[in-house]
């Protein structure tokens, strides 16, 4: 009988998507999918090492499910345990140590090799090379249909900011082929795609060659957009996540001259203190990214902005986290995340000594969210009583709702009798609950 899966993912785009592949790899291999993965043949974790809370939540679930595997093996059934991602990467061996009901420990760039593993129940149970290559060429055509798909086109980072894991978890910066990305981008429109959202740790990067009559020739990322562009019914072209020193004048212009490049940018800043981002070695400034935004709001005028902020990172004063506030009053954002400093295994920044409090840290970070949401808001009620374009993606909750998602990513929610799922339609944005807005066909 065919073995049955069951993936679960944690943490960012980039591990959805590579659940999304492994999900089809698994399937392209004959194994079925199941409900859950209490139940499943195969329980596959799909993890997240970015910060503590993170890891620990794939901990916990890992413990509950071994009750499982343990259960089933009592009634002389099978349950293999398969951990995947960032946390199979950073920690290894650690991850059997902590629970040895794990059969398997496979990093980001080692997914391909699981449906093989997995069939000849493979005893060597750590898989944690680099092989960016071999990971993307061995994916099968995606069959599966949807509005709003994603294309991971760059993998790993360069940039070794001192908090962060990535560096080490997925590795140097590698960017696929214009090739591999075009017919991925082809396909996913022939399935019903109308919008691509191009994902990378550091998708700005973003560098490959073409040979164009016999000329070799770079494709950075206004490049890459502006090839996939070409194709007629992809509408809307998105990308995360870019660092702000990699953002070049021809990314801008094809903002400014690419109408199905989205005129929404995710910058992450993380700090608005000069002394903290040197800390961080995040290698730019303050005024390096204020400027920045100046230049691209002169050269693409509607364009709106989100950002990553992490607080109380070690040594951030009253009046550093201040600074931060400045900056985001400065800029106002449509919309950011931000997390309190979590040190993490390997990274330079867990070994500085002068940690924040934690009674600190829970100040600082409420007051920032409660900064930003208040930014959000602000931004929101710009759009009430306007015409919006919305791409509608998903059912709602509600009978004959459907959801959809503005240029800036804003959700809205509209009532309507025939199916909008894969239709851009102009809506009169008529209510704002929370953050989520409620509105009108205009066109039908
Ligand atoms: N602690 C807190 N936040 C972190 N991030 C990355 N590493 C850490 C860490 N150690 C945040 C950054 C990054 C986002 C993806 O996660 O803000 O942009
Ligand atoms: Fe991590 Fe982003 Fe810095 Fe790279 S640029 S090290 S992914 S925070």
């Amino acid at each position: 009988m065919d073995q049955s899966f069951f993936v679960k993912t944690y943490g960012c785009q980039m591990n959805q998507y590579d659940s999304e592949k492994i999900d089809e790899l698994l399937v392209h291999n004959g194994f079925k999918k199941a409900k859950n993965l209490e139940v499943s043949d195969v329980a596959i974790l799909n993890t997240c090492h970015i910060r503590e809370k993170a890891s620990e939540k794939f901990y916990s679930d890992l413990g509950r499910l071994s009750i499982f595997k343990k259960n089933k093996e009592k009634l002389g059934e099978k349950m293999q345990i398969v951990v995947m991602g960032c946390v199979a990467q950073a920690e290894g061996q650690e991850v059997i140590k902590r629970n040895k009901l794990v059969d398997y420990v496979v990093g980001p760039q080692n997914i391909q090799t699981i449906p093989k593993l997995l069939k000849i129940k493979s005893k060597a149970a750590i898989h944690t090379d680099f092989l960016c290559e071999q990971k993307f060429s061995s994916f099968p055509k995606s069959y599966l249909e949807g509005t709003s798909r994603q294309i991971t086109i760059q993998e790993g980072c360069d940039k070794f900011c001192s908090f962060c894991v990535v560096p080490y978890t997925r590795g140097n910066e590698y960017s696929r082929s214009v090739e591999q990305i075009y017919a991925e981008a082809k396909n996913l429109v022939k399935n019903g795609a109308l919008e691509i959202n191009l994902l990378g740790q550091n998708v700005s990067s973003y560098k490959s060659y073409i040979f164009d009559k016999s000329k070799k020739k770079l494709v950075d990322l206004s490049k890459l957009c502006n090839i996939l562009s070409s194709l007629p019914e992809l509408k809307r072209i998105r990308y995360i996540t870019s660092h702000p020193s990699d953002i070049n004048d021809e990314l801008i212009l094809e903002h400014k001259n690419n109408k199905k490049l989205m005129p929404f940018l995710h910058l992450p800043v993380q700090s608005g203190s000069n002394k903290i981002l040197k800390k961080m070695n995040r290698k730019h400034s303050k005024e390096n990214y204020i400027d920045l935004i100046k230049k691209i709001k002169c050269e693409v005028t509607n364009m709106a902005f989100s950002s990553d902020f992490i607080v109380g990172y070690p040594g951030e004063t009253d009046d550093d986290f201040q600074e931060t506030l400045d900056l985001i009053d400065k800029i106002g954002f449509a919309s950011s995340y931000s997390f309190k400093y979590s040190p993490r295994p390997g990274t330079p920044a867990s070994l500085i000594k002068d940690r924040i409090d934690d009674s600190i840290l829970d100040k600082r970070l409420n007051k920032i969210q409660s900064t930003l949401n208040e930014q959000q808001k602000n931004f929101n009620e710009t759009s009430l009583g306007k015409e919006v374009d919305v791409l509608f993606t998903n059912l709602g909750k509600k009978n004959n709702q459907y959801v959809g998602r503005t240029p800036f990513l804003q959700p809205v929610h509209v009532f309507s009798s025939s199916n909008l799922v894969g239709k851009i339609l102009k809506i009169k944005i008529e209510r704002l609950t929370s953050f989520s807005f409620h509105g009108r066909i205009l066109d039908s």
